[in-house]
């Protein structure tokens, strides 16, 4: 089972390098990391779960957030039919809506362990097309607050991380151009 300890730190150099391809079939290591990736999210958003073991919430992990410098990600959401998870290896953003949007109070990140504010710009609907664990092609139409955590898992495979998008002399800039969520 993952714990904190497990994701690594902004300081870590590992999360600024871009990530590798990964190629079919999946190693058995590949897919405990999955599985264990997956049951961190979901455990982190039940609240007695987050308080026994101790874990930050979050929405999302890309594999290189546990040292692994692999191309897939996980996102769980958590809505109204329950939680639903995203497993996509090599996944690739294929179109995006004109609209950008920002999550008001600032974007979060396991490996970012202190608040960050300021406009993280992202667009509002994404199509992300990639592979599930099989290697079967899969396609997946997100909005809002989904797009956006494909959009920061994206960003992780390429060794950026959300604040990169902060403009740094003046963190809420274009903020009435942007809807915020
Ligand atoms: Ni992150």
């Amino acid at each position: 089972m993952l714990r904190m300890k497990d994701i690594i730190d902004e300081k870590d150099k590992r999360l600024r390098q871009v990530s590798q391809e990964v190629k079919f079939p999946l190693s058995k290591e590949d897919l405990n990391h999955i599985d264990e990736m997956e049951e961190y999210l979901i455990n982190s958003q039940i609240e007695e779960m987050s308080e026994k073991y101790d874990l930050r919430p979050g929405m999302g992990l890309s594999a290189v957030q546990i040292g692994v410098l692999k191309r897939y990600i996980v996102i769980v959401h958590d809505t109204e039919e329950g939680f639903i998870s995203y497993i996509v290896i090599n996944p690739k953003m294929t179109s995006h809506s004109e609209e950008v949007i920002y999550v008001d109070g600032g974007e979060g990140c396991l490996s970012v362990n202190r608040d960050v504010d300021g406009i993280v710009p992202r667009y509002a609907r994404v199509t992300i097309e990639g592979y599930d664990i099989e290697g079967n092609p899969i396609k997946i139409r997100a909005r809002e607050e989904l797009a956006v955590a494909f959009q920061h898992e994206l960003d992780h495979l390429e060794g950026k991380l959300f604040f990169d998008k902060i403009d740094k002399k003046n963190p809420f800039q274009n903020a009435e151009k942007y809807r915020a969520i």
